[in-house]
Parts: C-alpha cells; sequence; structure tokens
C-alpha cells in the first residue's frame, strides 16, 4: 500500500506549502516582464497573504533579476525567499550571493532529465547529469540549508532515472524535490502515480518535501497539482492568475480555494489567507498588463456573478444554492460608494488603510489632491476608483517624461484626427503637433516625435474601473525594444490622457530598462 494515503495523515502532515513563482516564472510570460518597484510590491502582497515561499527570480539572468532577489530578501521577513539557479558554479554563487540577505533563503537549482531534454538541449550522457546534480546541490548546500532540486521536464523522464536522481540528490542535501511537468503534457492520474511511485521506491524520500511544478498546456495544471497532494505532495508551486510560461502555471487562487471548499474530501491545508487574493490577483494584472478573463474561476469579474433569473432567485433564498464559496472568502467586496467631493482627508486616509495601502504622508497627501480632483469630474467614487487613482501615483515617481498637455481634435467633422501635445523630457518642456488613423494614433505619434525610440507598441487596452460612462478608463500599453518589455499603466475619466499617460508610463519604464541593460535573460 502507498504510504501517501490520506488515512495516515496527522495535523501537521496535512499542511500544503505554497511556492510562489509569479516574479519568476510567471515573470517568463512574453510581456509580463516587472521592474523593482512592482516586484517589490508583489512580494510584499505575496509575505502578507501568507506565502510560504517566494521564487523571487533567477538572479544569473540579468542584474535586473539578481537586484529584486536580493532586494526582496532584505525585506521579507515572514517567507522563504528563494532564487532559481541552473545546475553551474556561476548560477550558483550568483543565487547564493543574491539570497544573502534572506532570513530564510533558498536555492532551487535544476536540470533537464528526460532523454529528450539531455540528448538535444543539454547533449550530455544521463550519469553526466546525474553528477550535475550531485554537484549543484553539495555545492548549494554550501551556502544554505534550504536546497530545492528540480528534474526539468519531470513528467516525461524515465521513471528508474528520475529515482536515481532523487535519492542522490537528497542524499547531497536537498530538502525540497520538485516534479515538474514543464510542458504540461500529464494527465491527473500519470501525475499523481509518479509522485506514489517516488513514494514508495525511493529509500530517503522521507528526508524531503515533495513539491510539484505543473504547466497549464492542456489545462490541468491544478487538476495535475490537486492530484500529486492527494498523492503524497506536499508543496505546489504556482502563480497569482496562473500567470506563466506559455499558458502558465497552476494558479495559486485556484489551489487554495480547491483545498478549502473541498476539505471535506482534500483535507489539507495552506497558510494562505484566502481574504488577501482579489487583492493580489488585482495588482498582479494591474502591474503586468495581463487582464483576468472575466470567467476565470475565483478572480474573474463573473466568478461571483449570477445572471439568470433562476439562479439570482436561487442565491437569494439561499446563497449556497448557486455559490459554492462565499465572495467575501476571497476577499470581494461588494463595489461600495466610497467617497464624494466632500469626503475630508481624514477619511480618505482611512479608506487607504482599508484597502491596505500603507502610504507615507507624501504620497497620501498626492494622492488625496488627485482624488479630490476626481471627484469633480466623477459624481460617485468607488473602492476600485482609488485602487486605480493610487496605483496611478505610485508608479509615476522618478520619471523621466511627464505629461504637461494635451489638446486632441477628432470626430466626423475632423478628418484625420488631430493631437497637439507637451511633454516636460528630463525639466525641459517639448511641444508637437500630429495626426493620425485615429486620436490615439494621432497622440502617440507626437510623442514618438518628441522622444523618438525603436520601440515597438504591443499592446493597447483600455477596461473601465467601474460601471457608467463618466467611470475612470484603465489603460495598458506595452512596449518592446530590442528584447525588452515593458508595460505602462494609467487611469483617468479622459481615455485619451489615460491613454497618453499610460505610452508616458511605459517609455520612463523603458529608460530604466536601458539604463541597466544587462545580458540577455537565460532561458530556464
Ligand atoms: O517548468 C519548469 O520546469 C521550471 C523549472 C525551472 C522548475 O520552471
Ligand atoms: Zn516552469
Amino acid at each position: 500500500m502507498s504510504k501517501s494515503k490520506d488515512s495516515e495523515k496527522t495535523e501537521d502532515s496535512a499542511r500544503v506549502v505554497i511556492f510562489d513563482t509569479t516574479l519568476r516564472d510567471g515573470e517568463q510570460s512574453p510581456g509580463a516582464s516587472m521592474n523593482l518597484e512592482e516586484k517589490m510590491r508583489i512580494a510584499g502582497v505575496l509575505e502578507e497573504m501568507g506565502v510560504d515561499v517566494i521564487e523571487a527570480g533567477f538572479p544569473i539572468a540579468s542584474d535586473g533579476d539578481f537586484e529584486a532577489v536580493h532586494q526582496i530578501a532584505r525585506t521579507v521577513t515572514e517567507s522563504v525567499v528563494c532564487g532559481l539557479a541552473r545546475a553551474t558554479r556561476a548560477d550558483i554563487e550568483r543565487c547564493a550571493e543574491a539570497i544573502k540577505p534572506a532570513k530564510r533563503g533558498r536555492i532551487h537549482t535544476f536540470i533537464s532529465t528526460s532523454a529528450l531534454h539531455m540528448k538535444y538541449k543539454l547533449q550530455l550522457e544521463p550519469d553526466a547529469v546525474h553528477e550535475a546534480v550531485i554537484d549543484s546541490v553539495s555545492r548549494a548546500r554550501g551556502f544554505t540549508d534550504d536546497v530545492e532540486w528540480s528534474c526539468e521536464d519531470g513528467s516525461r523522464t524515465d521513471h528508474d532515472f528520475m529515482c536515481r536522481c532523487v535519492e542522490s540528490a537528497i542524499k547531497a542535501g536537498a530538502r525540497t524535490i520538485n516534479i515538474p511537468d514543464t510542458v504540461g503534457y500529464a494527465l491527473p492520474g500519470e501525475f499523481a502515480a509518479i509522485i506514489e511511485m517516488l513514494i514508495n521506491r525511493v529509500p530517503n524520500i522521507d528526508k524531503a518535501v515533495l513539491s510539484v511544478h505543473c504547466h497549464n498546456d492542456l489545462g490541468l495544471a491544478v487538476a495535475n497539482s490537486l492530484a500529486a497532494v492527494r498523492a503524497g505532495a506536499r508543496q505546489v508551486e504556482c502563480t497569482i492568475n496562473g500567470l506563466g510560461e506559455r499558458a502558465g502555471n497552476a494558479a495559486m487562487e485556484e489551489i487554495v480555494m480547491a483545498l478549502r471548499t473541498r476539505h471535506d474530501t482534500m483535507p489539507y491545508t495552506t497558510g494562505v489567507n484566502s481574504r488577501d487574493i482579489t487583492k493580489a490577483s488585482r495588482l498582479v494584472a494591474t502591474i503586468t498588463g495581463f487582464v483576468v478573463q472575466p470567467n476565470k474561476a475565483i478572480v474573474g469579474a463573473n466568478a461571483f456573478a449570477h445572471e439568470s433569473g433562476i439562479h439570482q432567485d436561487g442565491v437569494l433564498k439561499h446563497a449556497g444554492t448557486y455559490e459554492i464559496m462565499t465572495p467575501e472568502s476571497v476577499g470581494l467586496k461588494k463595489s461600495t460608494l466610497v467617497l464624494g467631493k466632500h469626503s475630508g482627508r481624514h477619511a480618505f486616509k482611512e479608506k487607504l488603510k482599508d484597502l491596505g495601502y500603507t502610504l507615507g504622508d507624501n504620497a497620501v497627501q498626492d494622492a488625496f489632491k488627485r482624488f479630490k480632483d476626481l471627484a469633480d469630474k466623477k459624481k460617485e467614487i468607488f473602492d476600485e476608483d482609488i485602487i486605480a487613482l493610487v496605483d496611478d501615483e505610485v508608479v509615476r515617481t522618478n520619471d523621466r517624461v511627464h505629461l504637461v498637455d494635451l489638446e486632441i481634435l477628432c470626430g466626423t467633422k475632423h478628418r484625420p484626427p488631430k493631437a497637439e501635445l507637451s511633454l516636460e523630457i528630463d525639466g525641459q518642456i517639448k511641444s508637437c503637433k500630429s495626426t493620425g488613423d485615429g486620436p490615439v494614433d494621432a497622440a502617440f505619434n507626437c510623442i514618438k516625435e518628441l522622444f523618438p525610440t525603436k520601440a515597438r507598441l504591443q499592446l493597447y487596452q483600455v477596461h473601465a474601473v467601474t460601471e457608467g460612462t463618466d467611470a475612470q478608463a484603465e489603460v495598458t500599453v506595452r512596449l518592446a525594444e530590442e528584447g525588452k518589455t515593458v508595460n505602462g499603466q494609467s487611469a483617468d475619466t479622459d481615455t485619451m490622457v489615460a491613454s497618453v499617460k499610460a505610452y508616458v508610463n511605459a517609455l520612463n519604464k523603458l529608460l530604466v530598462k536601458r539604463e541597466k541593460s544587462a545580458p540577455a535573460a537565460l532561458s530556464a
């Protein structure tokens, strides 16, 4: 009988470690790159929500990645801070340096073990890979007790070879053994069988925590992760909103809520406070510009909406008729009318606290001024408006380029649309006029004339923060220049102003990225 059967579980052995890789695997999604400030904000939210391990980046990949892991290691105290390293001396030493300031730091080292990857990607014989496993884990153990080892492409790895590598990795000092379904190929029964096989065949498996890292190419990342937990895995690697390479990773919010909601049949717990899920989801979506689809489980805009009359009637009579979880359990609060034109600074400050923001006096002062401006334009101000307004403020610090003035002429009588724009660039005001296919194109042409770059516009996206025609428009602009991608955001009741500010924000981020230009990122 497998040692993993539910009946054998004690209270403690039912605890599932949540390892968040939004800042590493998540950031590897094309277009999802984040700057240091943004990564620090996300890390803060992850720590606050009770995530056990934060994989903060891949330190050897770039100076920016190193800096992010290093800074997060300096500031996060409640979660373990982890960095990724290939099985090379340089990777491991760079990773060790990055996590050095952490109260609890982890090195996560990996190498491919499938026949396909060993032959074509690594061009190494299995014996050489096995040697590299022992060397890399031993080297990492020289820097920290907390070493995780992963067999990349684990789900397509020969079982005998996997057992041999896992046993050696544990002997060399790995305390966590991670089995990735790197290409999202596995099916739940099959993936669970790998975990059971390891538990039954690797003699020292009880000396390590078994972990899983599932990609979502077949839409099975969460199902595979849960099947693995039932089979004995006790760490799940996941990301907020399921961000990650290609189709993404297992979505943390789905793992946490599935374990919570189906505790009757999945008697496992996590340390994550589910009420922080909505906040984390919105923050990651805002920063990356990866909007969550409306019907996405747990965090989609429609996840708790009941449209059909029959459902609405049922929910009114008893919420349990059509709701298996409450909106409150994921931190979704009813959109409440919060503040108005006459609200004072104190009420505003209290509201910020309530929404989870801890801002310094100057930042509160700036945000309050912007709130008053908004209240002049928009009668009703909701939580979402305050969130958009503060996020907009936070992303703007240290900018080199600022919007000063914008005028647009468009509509049926004004063909082609014309834009007149002034920017402050490094303290100097510059102005120009331009035309375009539409008003956005005309305005963006002005920016390109005033601040020429090779950047290509990859994404232009608008969404309304709240209902109503007076809603703020939240705009995301993604720019790409020589392999560097950045997302700019802004919100304003005027869609054109938000669009230009989002472009300018992306430009500012690009300038920072250019300055920090480092060797091209390495693939994990
Ligand atoms: O998908 C994968 O195999 C990975 C490893 C580096 C864990 O991301
Ligand atoms: Zn991955």
